[in-house]
Formats: C-alpha cells, structure tokens, sequence
C-alpha cells in the first residue's frame, strides 16, 4: 500500500470538530461495526484485554464491550473531543462497567508495550493514516500470542463517482479522494507480518443522496475532510468548484427516482499470531547417504 499524503494534526482537527455531528450521519460505519464484530463471534474467542483503535465515539467499543462483558478495554483515538466523548457515552450505556479506559494516541504508535492484548481491532480508521503499514505493523506488535489482529478499512472503489466527477472538471482534482488501497495491497501487506491465517473480505455499498451537495455535506459531518490530504490540488471547494461538482456529479450519478449513488466498498482483515509457531524440535533429519 502507499503512503496517504495524509496531515494527522488536521485528521484530528477535522473529526474533533465533527464529533457533534458525527453520530447522525456515521449509517454506514454504524453497518460496518456490526458485520466487524461477527468476525469474533466466528473466532470464538475469549480475550482477557482488548485495543480498539480509531474509537471514535465508541460505537464499536460498544459492541465489543457487550460482547466480552468481563475482558478490559482499551479504546484510543487521535482526536482528544472523540475520546472524550466516547469516555461519555460509554459511562452512560454500561455504568456498571468500569472496565474501559479510553485514551488519546496515534494509530501509527501505540503507546504500549509488545504482546499485551489478545484482540486488537480498528473499525473504518486505518484509511486515515498516513502509514498503514506501519499501523498493521503496530497492532502486531502489540498483539499477545494466541490472539487476533481485526479491522476494516475503505477499499479502491470507494467514492468512485466523487473522484470520477471531481476529474471531469479537472484531472487533478481528482487527488481530493483518498488513495484507498486495493483488497490485494491489504492482504499482502498482512502477509509479510509474522501472522498466521490472514483473511480478507470484501463489502460494495451503494448509498444515495438527494444529490452530490449532500454527500458532500455529510463526509463533512463526519469529520472526512479533504483538507486533511496534504498535497491535495488549492482551491478547493470555492463554491464555483463545488457548483461545477454538483453539475458534472448530479450529471452522470443519477438513479430513476433523481437521487445519486456513492459507493463505499468495505474491506475487513484479520490475522492471528500463532500461540505456538511452528518448531522443527522433534523431526528427525534425515540422512541422506551417497553411495559409492
Ligand atoms: C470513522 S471514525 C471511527 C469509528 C469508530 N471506530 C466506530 O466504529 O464507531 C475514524 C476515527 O479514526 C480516528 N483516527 C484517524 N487517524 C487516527 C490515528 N492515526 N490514530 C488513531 N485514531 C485515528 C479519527 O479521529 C476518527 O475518530
């Protein structure tokens, strides 16, 4: 996978000042969280503690904490408002549960020591890294022997027809979409950790919109903005390129019912890192003789 040209400073800005709005527009991360989690239901596992990095407003701490009802929790995000206010929501849905801790930290360097969770996960988050090698990298780190490494992420096919239309007005533009990776790039990616077992999977959603003004207006309630890519083209979103968007977007992405669509293709992964690696203590070698 390549590196996002990705500033982490204005991704934490960026989703600290959409926590307010975040929740009434996260639909889709919302799905995501629940097919994530069916992933640890076919594990059958029982981690003692866990990581969820990206919690944002802890949706999917939720879930894992409904689910594993005696593990500890650590949940961590890069904005300090989204931890806070996922430290809030928690406290109220599972008072009697003190068991999660939240934090602010960065994906890319998780600050804890090697092998200390049994299950680490991250829902929709590692889009937003600069390195996303790095972050597989650290969530093996940190993962203990026997357990698993769970996340979701966008795929190459997400918002397809924001950048195909952002590219009819001007080629370059077409930058202002993330470079999302390719369900091939993840697994090999995950294949060159010391893993074992790496899956991959995918998911396609079409979602619609009354037009292209309102899929921009909520990638903004939920904190994705493309100010946030460093190297994006100037510019941006003046309102004659946002008028000239809507046009070209409304265009060529229209449904029969005047609506336009967005695609969002869901890529999920895990891995586990084997309790017992394998050894070559008891094969006997063999003895070859060359005869004379
Ligand atoms: C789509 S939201 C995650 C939703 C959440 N996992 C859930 O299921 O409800 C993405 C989150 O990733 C966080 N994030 C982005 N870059 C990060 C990084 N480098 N380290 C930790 N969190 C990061 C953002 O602040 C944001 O809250």
């Amino acid at each position: 996978m390549s590196e996002h040209h990705i500033n982490s400073y204005r991704v934490g800005q960026r989703f600290s000042q959409a926590v307010t709005t975040y929740d009434n527009h996260a639909v889709l991360q919302r799905e995501v969280a629940e097919r994530l989690i069916t992933h640890v239901e076919f594990a059958r596992l029982k981690p003692k503690q866990i990581l969820d990095i990206g919690c944002g407003t802890g949706y999917f701490t939720g879930l894992l904490r409904d689910r594993f009802k005696r593990a500890h929790i650590v949940a961590l995000d890069l904005a300090g408002t989204m931890t806070e206010v996922a430290k809030k929501q928690h406290t109220r849905s599972f008072p009697w549960q003190a068991k999660t801790q939240f934090t602010t930290a960065d994906a890319l360097a998780l600050p804890f020591p090697d092998n200390g969770f049994d299950l680490v996960c991250s829902n929709l988050t590692m889009q937003w890294v600069t390195e996303p090698e790095r972050m597989l990298a650290e969530m093996r780190r940190v993962l203990a022997p026997g357990g698993l490494m769970l996340l979701s992420t966008f795929g190459r096919r997400t918002l397809s027809e924001l950048r195909q239309s952002l590219a009819s007005i001007n080629h370059e533009y077409a930058g202002l979409v993330l470079p999302f990776p390719d369900v091939t790039n993840l697994g090999n990616c995950l294949m060159e950790l010391p893993v074992e077992l790496p899956v991959t999977d995918t998911d396609l959603f079409t979602l619609t919109y009354p037009d292209a003004m309102a899929l921009v207006r909520e990638l903004k309630a939920l904190g994705a903005s493309a100010s946030a890519i460093s190297n994006r083209p100037g510019g941006l979103y003046g309102r004659g390129l946002l008028r000239q968007l809507d046009a070209a977007y409304n265009t060529a992405h229209q449904i029969e019912d005047g609506r336009v669509r967005a695609t969002f293709e869901v890529l999920y992964a895990q891995a586990w890192y084997a309790e017992a690696p394998h050894t070559y203590d008891n094969v006997i070698p063999i003895q070859v003789e060359h005869g004379g």
